[in-house]
Parts: structure tokens; C-alpha cells; sequence
């Protein structure tokens, strides 16, 4: 069991995974799907750690440069091919990439965003694809709603969202808890500062408790994040270099947090 980080004993007036799994999930083959409707939140970083942690292939539905295919070191640019839409329109089971120290990847393409496949397509290509892999799907997506996200959403047994402490931050994802009430959403509070807001705390703290969505985890915020230019997973390390440990810790916890979450919808 990983030690409490700052972040998790100064948020703890959440309550943590308190609220009972919806059941919106359950029978769903195992599909995570990272989502929010505020950019730069984390949903990538979020995506790129648990498909690593959950031995899992992530599927990247995001396709401009937030999302996780250029983290992983995939250009379009150089490729003839797009798999992902050449799975989509053709019914084929796309082959993931290896790379080492990194998740399987099915890599997006910017022609996405004008080529959206509807929503059941997506759902029904996710199951079908997790089942033929015969190995769970992280899928992350483009920030806000469209066909494909709410697609790996209903495909999912666990949606996890990043809410992060600010204002507009906040304001979206009231948005999205009233929209996706349905969904089995998990709330994982990201880039949480040394000394989180109250406010921000407490509002967040109430939208969950009326939402009844269970809260993983959180993850702290750090600052030597925002300029890491290596791909390797950060929980890819071993040894854990000294910096690092502490997120490397709280990504475990969030990812014992899916799985049990996942576990009890399934
Ligand atoms: N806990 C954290 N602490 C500090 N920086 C973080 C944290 N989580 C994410 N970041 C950084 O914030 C930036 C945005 O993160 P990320 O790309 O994962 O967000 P996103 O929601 O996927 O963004 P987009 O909507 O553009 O796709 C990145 O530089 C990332 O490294
Ligand atoms: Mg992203």
C-alpha cells in the first residue's frame, strides 16, 4: 500500500469511493475511458499510466496534439496508413503498436475530428476489439463531448474524469456530472496544490456527494510534469527514482481505485 500523499490527507473531507458503484457499467467487457470536458486537465496523463498499470492497449480517441499518440512517439506524418480510422470504417481489429516501457497503442489521426464514426459504432468497435485482444482497453479522448467519446463512454465499466480545483475547471465538470448522470463515472481530483482551495474543495465536494459519484485517489500536483519530454510511463520506473515516487505512488493508488470500481460493476 503506497503512502497517503499530501494531496490525499488534505482532500480528505471527499468522500472517498464512499458512494456505491452505479450500475451503468455493469456486464460491459473491461473498458476505462478518460474523459472531461475541460482541456488540460489530465486526461491523458491519466490514460497513458493506467493502460500501462492495467496492462491494458490504449486506444486514442483524441485527435489533435493533446492527445496520448505523439506522448508515445507516433507521427502520423510518416505513416501511410491510419489504423484507427481504417478500423473504423472497415470492421477490421487493428493491431496495437509495442513500444517499450509504454502501453500497447492504437494511434489517433487528425482526420478524426471531420471523420467521426457514430457513437454506437465506436461502443460496438471497443467491445469487439477488447474482446478479439482478449486484454482490457484505456481509451482517452478529446476534451468536451462528440460521437467518439460518448461512444468509449458508454462502452465503459469505469469512466474516470479529472476535476481539477479552479473555477472553470469546476464549472465543466458540473456540466458533465448533469449530463453523463448515467455513466459510471469515477472523479479523480488532479494537480492538487500543497494547500488545495476550500472553496474549490468544498464545491467540488458537494457536486460528487449530489451526483453520487465515488472519488478516487488524488493526484498531486507536479510541477516537473509540465516539462517532461521522456515517453516512458512514469510508472514504468524500477527503481523508482527519488522525484518521482510520489506520483508514481498516488497513479497506483487511482489504478487500485479503477479496478476495484470496475470489479464491483462487473
Ligand atoms: N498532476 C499533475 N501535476 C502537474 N502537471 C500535470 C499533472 N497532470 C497533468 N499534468 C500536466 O498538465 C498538462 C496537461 O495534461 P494532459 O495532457 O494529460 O491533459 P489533457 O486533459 O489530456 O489535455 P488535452 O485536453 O489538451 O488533451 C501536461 O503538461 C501534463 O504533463
Ligand atoms: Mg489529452
Amino acid at each position: 500500500m503506497p503512502p497517503c500523499s499530501y494531496a490525499c490527507r488534505r482532500i480528505g473531507i471527499i468522500p472517498l469511493m464512499q458512494n456505491a458503484p452505479n450500475p451503468a457499467g455493469a456486464g460491459h467487457v473491461d473498458i476505462t475511458t478518460v474523459l472531461a470536458y475541460k482541456g488540460g486537465v489530465g486526461k491523458s496523463l491519466l490514460a497513458y499510466e493506467l493502460a500501462y498499470l492495467l496492462d491494458a492497449v490504449l486506444v486514442d480517441l483524441d485527435w489533435d496534439r493533446g492527445g496520448v499518440t505523439r506522448q508515445w512517439g507516433y507521427r502520423h506524418e510518416d505513416r501511410m496508413r491510419a489504423p484507427l480510422l481504417d478500423a473504423f470504417e472497415r470492421g477490421r481489429t487493428p493491431s496495437p503498436l509495442q513500444g517499450y516501457r509504454k502501453p500497447p497503442l492504437i494511434p489517433s489521426h487528425p482526420d478524426l475530428a471531420t471523420n467521426q464514426p457514430p457513437a454506437d459504432v465506436v461502443a460496438d468497435c471497443l467491445e469487439q476489439w477488447a474482446k478479439e485482444w482478449g486484454r482490457p482497453i484505456v481509451v482517452d479522448t478529446h476534451p468536451g463531448g462528440c460521437p467518439t467519446t460518448y461512444g468509449a463512454a458508454s462502452a465503459a465499466r469505469v469512466v474516470v474524469s479529472p476535476a481539477v480545483l479552479a473555477t472553470r475547471e469546476l464549472e465543466a465538470t458540473e456540466g458533465m456530472l448533469e449530463e453523463l448522470a448515467d455513466y459510471p463515472l469515477l472523479m479523480v481530483p488532479n494537480k492538487v496544490p500543497r494547500v488545495p482551495p476550500a472553496a474549490e474543495l468544498d464545491r467540488l465536494s458537494r457536486m460528487v456527494t449530489r451526483a453520487g459519484v465515488p472519488v478516487a485517489p488524488p493526484v498531486s500536483f507536479h510541477y516537473w510534469l509540465e516539462r517532461r519530454k521522456i515517453r516512458v510511463a512514469v510508472t514504468s520506473y524500477d527503481p523508482v527514482p527519488a522525484r518521482v515516487q510520489p506520483l508514481h505512488d498516488e497513479l497506483h493508488a487511482v489504478a487500485k481505485a479503477v479496478t476495484n470500481y470496475g470489479r464491483a460493476a462487473a
